[in-house]
């Protein structure tokens, strides 16, 4: 198994950081290839419960080798709180955590930029976790961003934040009234973050190549999921990174053949973090009930999770864009109390049945789904961890999911701890 992907196959929370844990345990190395610290992944050992946003979940392990690959964007302020954060719980990372030297830097105008634009009553709301990481993967892709390398060539670092920050200072102080860059104290502060990120930069992606030459294996941490996917999610509501299995390649530095397994995580039902379409969304008291079931309450921003029934649509979807060998059934549990359960099988847009998902946004937010219901087993699966011991009913849904989806369940997740879990 050189490098096995975990990814998400909806819009996030999928309970990857569960799974990171869990597969952790016997990979060498857990890295993580897009996004950054808008992720949220939990993860409950025991009594302990640690959320991890931009440290790959493997960190929890002390003798693995966790990697955070070119594809982040790196906020420096949020990599040491984290790492001091892990400190004070007697976990250490020195030693066993790198960054690339080609992983970009949020700049304290990437934080401002994503938030004014989000409080902009001209431009589409996203409903971000306002990390920056929108303009940051915008300042990559028009090549105004700064990389972690620069930060040790220090003339290069002021010259390249000069142009970067004079461009979104004039856009930020036009368009939302909104007072230039420090320089110099930028500088200062970044300069300040290169001293205390020195013993953790390194060439990641040629560290990653030779161990897959080495035959050791690698677990790609996806962060987010599917829909969220800057190309094949809900765009324009959508993250900016490449979350999808591919990205794993060209976030990491390693060619596609070496990926050989992808493992997709997903919910036995739905849940949505900010703004936009959600067909199989559920509203008033339903919605409550099931988000107080699910404590699905955002791990990044404490926001309240919108909450739904299973999209087989999405499920479909996201096992053939990301080539998902296997799923990872989570939050079973969640449902135990449902006397029904519905699952989308398709949609409906102007009489008509669709298989697949439209691609404009306007059409995707009018779609109907159409609702196969099925006879909740309202008996407990939470902290089963024999196949065998799941009520009929919960076998008969995963054998449903298995069929809508066309990927096979491998595991299967009845709560939050390691305990709880199926090994199919
Ligand atoms: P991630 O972003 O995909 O890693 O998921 P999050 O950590 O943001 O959200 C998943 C939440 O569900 C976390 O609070 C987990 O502790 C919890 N969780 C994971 N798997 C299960 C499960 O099978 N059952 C229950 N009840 N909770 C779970
Ligand atoms: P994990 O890894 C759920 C959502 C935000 C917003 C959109 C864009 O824990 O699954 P961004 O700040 O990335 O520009 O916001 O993406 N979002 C997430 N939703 N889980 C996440 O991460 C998310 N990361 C970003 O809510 O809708
Ligand atoms: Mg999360």
């Amino acid at each position: 198994m050189p490098v096995k992907v975990i990814v998400g196959m909806q819009w996030g929370d999928e309970g990857k950081g569960k799974i990171v844990d869990m597969i952790s345990g016997k990979v060498d190395v857990v890295a993580r290839y897009q996004g950054g610290a808008n992720a949220g992944h939990t993860v409950v050992i025991g009594s302990e419960k640690y959320v991890l946003h931009l440290i790959p979940a493997g960190i929890l392990r002390s003798d693995k080798t966790c990697i955070i690959g070119n594809g982040v964007v790196l906020d420096p302020a949020a990599f040491i709180a984290e790492v001091d954060g892990l400190a004070a719980r007697d976990i250490t990372a020195k030693g066993s955590l790198f960054i690339s030297v080609r992983a970009h830097l949020i700049m304290p105008y990437h934080k401002r930029l994503d938030r004014a634009s989000e409080q902009s009553a001209s431009v589409t709301k996203i409903g971000t976790t306002g990390r920056g990481i929108g303009p940051t993967y915008s300042d990559k892709a028009s090549r105004l961003g700064l990389r972690v390398a620069d930060l040790y060539r220090p003339d290069y670092f002021r010259d390249r934040l000069v142009q970067s920050a004079k461009q979104k200072d004039s856009f930020l102080g036009s368009f939302y009234g909104e007072e230039g860059s420090d320089i110099d104290a930028v500088v200062e502060t970044f300069m300040g973050y290169a001293e205390r990120l020195k013993d953790y930069v390194a060439d990641t992606g040629a560290m990653i190549r030779a161990a897959v030459a080495e035959g050791k294996s690698i677990l790609a941490e996806g962060a987010q999921g599917t829909m969220l996917d800057i190309d094949q999610g809900t765009y324009p509501f959508v993250t900016s990174s490449t979350c999808v299995s591919g990205g794993a390649c060209t976030g990491l530095g390693i060619p596609p053949s070496a990926i050989t397994e992808v493992l997709g995580v997903m919910k036995a039902y739905t849940t949505r973090v900010g703004e936009g379409p959600f067909p199989t969304e559920m509203g008033g008291q339903e919605g409550e009930d099931l988000r107080a079931a699910g404590g699905e309450f955002g791990a990044t921003t404490g926001r309240p999770r919108r909450c739904g029934w299973l999209d087989g649509v999405v499920g479909r979807y996201a096992v053939e864009v990301n080539g998902v060998n296997s799923i990872a059934l989570t939050k079973m549990d969640v449902l135990d109390n449902m006397p029904e359960i519905r699952i989308c099988v398709a949609y409906e847009m102007d009489g008509e049945r669709l298989e697949n998902m439209p691609a404009n946004i306007a059409d995707m937010a009018r779609v109907t789904p159409i609702y196969e219901t099925v006879k909740g087993w309202m008996s407990r699966t939470a902290g089963v961890s024999k196949y065998s011991d799941l009520p009929d009913g919960a076998k008969r849904y995963i054998d449903r999911v298995e069929e809508l989806v066309q990927a096979k369940v491998s595991i299967v997740s009845t709560g939050e701890s390691r305990a709880a879990t199926i090994v199919r």
